[in-house]
């Protein structure tokens, strides 16, 4: 499928895939590998979740992500290189730093994308051993005390993340990284106090001592502003990849897998995605990020009471009118940022 000259990555060439069948990553996760949140075993100041890895609910993330062009492998292209070039070849002949940046709206599947290219990333991947997947949590290092910050991000980089590193491949999700790697020309140092020019500081500087030490890590960087990010941090990235709203073949395929999912307990629901007005629908979200059309569909079993008892009486105008509100909603906002 082609849309605006791009090649398609939908899955199934635009067809919704069967949401409740383990899709091509999913089913190639190993039984022996310990699942779901906390398995990594790893609990540190910082740390909001850890893995091992490749892990089911994220494999299914992965698979569930829709994009028109060639985004996911050419991720996952970057993200393997990673742990093949990057640990044979010296730093000096080719300067890798391990860190990925995802840029984009909120609601486009940043996070969803950095945690699945996790997943993915550790099946396709072999011959290392058994990878964890650590979670960074930007908010609970961020401290108005003076140098703490800089102490606890010194702390993370420097010494879970790097013992963790010693004994594993390791992925690191720093998820809104724009919290710790502050972009200091926008600062002005009355406003803001020293301290938070030494935790982007900090952050440089363990990340450099990782990059060295530890070619084993890729660290993933998801952001809604790639200009409140400091541009050294960017300029060590080794990929920065734009991550866009879903355009119509996307909406397509995202709603089909969204009405499919809710169709599986609720059938009258699951024929709304061949119904003969069902372009129109695709049209009405256009502009909606991947989560508001998803939650859009959710919207639409919530207009009356009946519905929401029984979500087989849904239907399509049920859902324009979702779609309508939905934008009308993103508007509002968009001009209250303004
Ligand atoms: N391109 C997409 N294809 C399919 N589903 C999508 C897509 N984009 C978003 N979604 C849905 O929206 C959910 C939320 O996405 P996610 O939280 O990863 O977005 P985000 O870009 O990290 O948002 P934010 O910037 O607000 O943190 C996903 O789990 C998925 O269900
Ligand atoms: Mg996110």
């Amino acid at each position: 499928m082609r849309e605006g000259g791009k090649r398609s990555s939908v899955p199934d060439g635009g067809r919704a895939a069967d949401w409740r069948q383990p899709t091509a990553i999913a089913e190639r996760v190993g039984r022996g590998v310990a699942q779901g949140a906390g398995s990594g075993g790893v609990s540190a100041a910082g740390i909001l979740d850890s893995r091992g890895l490749p892990d089911q609910e994220f494999a299914r993330l992965w698979d569930s992500l829709v994009f028109e062009d060639d985004l996911k492998n050419r991720l996952l292209a970057q993200a393997v290189l990673n742990f093949t070039i990057r640990t044979q070849v010296p730093r000096a002949y080719l300067p890798l730093h391990g860190i990925i940046v995802l840029v984009g709206p909120p609601g486009t599947g940043k996070t969803s994308l950095a945690r699945g290219l996790a997943s993915a990333t550790a099946s396709v991947v072999s011959g290392l051993g058994g990878f964890l997947y650590l979670e960074v949590d930007p908010h609970s290092l961020t401290s108005a005390a003076l140098g703490r910050t800089q102490k606890a991000v010194t702390e993370l980089l420097g010494s879970t993340i790097t013992e963790a590193a010693a004994a594993h491949p390791l992925i690191v999700l720093l998820d809104e990284v724009e919290t710790l790697a502050v972009d200091r020309s926008r600062l002005s140092l009355e406003a803001n106090p020293v301290d938070v020019h030494r935790a982007t500081d900090a952050v440089l500087a363990q990340l450099d001592l990782l990059a060295d030490r530890c070619p084993n890590v890729l660290f993933v960087a998801t952001s809604n502003f790639s200009e409140a990010i400091d541009r050294a941090l960017l300029s060590r990235a080794d990929l920065i990849l734009e991550v866009p709203l879903p355009g119509a073949a996307a909406r397509r395929t995202i709603l089909q897998s969204t009405l499919e999912a809710v169709g599986s307990p609720f059938p009258g629901v699951g024929r709304l995605a061949s119904h003969r007005d069902f372009d129109r629908l695709v049209e009405a979200c256009a502009d909606l990020d991947g989560r508001g059309i998803r939650k859009m569909v959710a919207a639409a079993c919530a207009f009356d009471k009946q519905t929401a008892l029984d979500p087989n009486r849904l239907t399509l105008n049920d859902l324009l009118r979702a779609a309508a509100q939905a934008r009308k909603g993103m508007t509002a906002t968009k001009r209250s940022r303004a």
